[in-house]
């Protein structure tokens, strides 16, 4: 009998990690109806995804955009709900710790459907971001929860969860691998933005923590500017919001050395951190491409889930602090080994094996 999987994506990483899994669900001949909940819209934070790394164009797009926590998961919650109801699938497969991650898991667990966590049991110990409610709440709902990594195993483990847990390694790694030789081939970002390897450093900013605090995003930009290599900013739309609300000006920026671009999609982004000297950044995924790449990373930020990195010696958390930004970013040099934190690059595959022997045994 055919299995039938319902996958909800709505934000940027989310499509980046469906790109590897829905292509092994299609090969494995599991039947996916992908919904898009609209929580990224921009062209450049949803549709370059889907049509530079062949994701199947979603069966809907609920189309939420935009909102305060409560009312974004909320309209997301109504409008799955409605879409499960009339799809009947087997089973529900989530990604990650957004919104989108959240109201698929509750919408599914609320009608009995059986609910798949891809990246389960991340933990960055930080109640104070909304990720950590998004993961800790979908892991407990719940009933298979593949792991990236053994740390997340671990996690669950000491939250009292065992039942359905499995290692499968990272799909960012899988996406990696699977892209990084046509980004070389594709991407013109270099040339375009007239970058030498190795001449620049790259950054992403966009957690609430450095963007919602204008102090602290005017002390990372001002810190990026006294840096001796220009940094990269593709900027998220909502820290270009905010850096347009602090009255900063971009040329000045520039001026600076502190180039900020639009979003760029995923190829242009792995040459970006292939050829990077050194990446500072707050995203969760960047930290690991950093690592898959051995680019030094610096984390803005206090806490992290990928916190094998920094036993590696790739990653150093570093906050918002400009003082403590500029001394790591100029002595940060790792040397040391990098143990293979993230599977050999076939996560995605040992999900569709696991979602088929759990569908057989169901
Ligand atoms: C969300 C996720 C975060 C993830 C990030 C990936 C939650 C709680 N947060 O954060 O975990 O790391 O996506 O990028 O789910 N905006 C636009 N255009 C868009 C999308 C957003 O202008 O296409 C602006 C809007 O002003 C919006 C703001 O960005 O209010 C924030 O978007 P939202 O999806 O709420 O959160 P992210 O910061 O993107
Ligand atoms: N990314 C991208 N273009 C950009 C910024 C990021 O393709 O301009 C990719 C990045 O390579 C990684 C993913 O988006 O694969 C990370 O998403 P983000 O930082 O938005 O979210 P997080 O990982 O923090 O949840």
């Amino acid at each position: 009998m055919t299995m039938n999987t319902l996958t909800v994506v709505g934000a940027r990483p989310q499509f980046i990690k469906a790109a590897p899994v829905s292509r092994a669900l299609q090969a494995a001949g599991i039947n996916e109806f992908l919904v898009h909940t609209g929580q990224h819209y921009d062209a450049n934070m949803s549709q370059i995804f889907f049509d530079e790394l062949g994701i199947p164009r979603p069966d809907v797009n609920l189309g939420v955009g935009s909102g305060s926590h409560g009312r974004q998961t909320g309209e997301m919650l109504i409008r799955l709900e409605e879409v499960m109801m009339a799809e009947k699938p087997d089973m529900v497969l989530v990604y990650g710790d957004t919104n989108s991650t959240i109201a698929a898991a509750l919408a599914a667990i609320k009608l009995h459907i059986p609910v798949t966590h891809v990246e389960a049991g991340l933990r960055s110990f930080n109640r104070e971001m909304p990720e950590e409610h998004n993961r800790v709440l979908t892991d407990h709902c719940a009933d298979l929860l593949l792991c990236p990594t053994q740390t997340a195993v671990d996690n669950l483990r000491n939250e009292g969860v065992t039942r359905g847990v499995h290692l499968t390694g990272d799909v960012m790694y899988d996406a990696a691998l699977m892209f990084a030789g046509r980004a070389g081939q594709r991407s013109d970002v270099l040339a375009r933005l007239g970058l030498a390897p190795k001449s620049y450093l790259l950054s992403t900013i966009h957690r609430p923590h450095n963007t919602d605090f204008p102090e602290r995003l005017a002390g990372i930009l001002d810190a990026f500017g006294q840096l001796d290599a220009p940094v990269i900013l593709p900027i998220h739309p909502r820290t270009r919001k905010k850096i347009a609300e602090l009255g900063l000006n971009m040329t000045d920026l520039a001026a600076r050395g502190v180039r900020i671009i639009d979003p760029v999609g995923y190829l242009d982004m792995l040459m970006l951190e292939q050829n990077a000297r050194l990446i500072l950044t707050d995203s969760g995924g960047i930290q690991k491409e950093a690592y898959f790449f051995q680019v030094p990373c610096i984390t803005l930020r206090n806490d992290t889930e990928w916190w094998e990195t920094l036993d590696a010696g790739w990653n150093v958390l570093v906050g918002w602090d400009p003082e403590k930004i500029l001394h790591h970013a100029r002595t940060l040099a790792p040397s040391g080994p990098q143990p293979p934190l993230f599977g050999d690059g076939r996560a995605a595959e040992k999900i569709a094996d696991i979602l088929l022997e759990n569908g057989q045994s169901a």
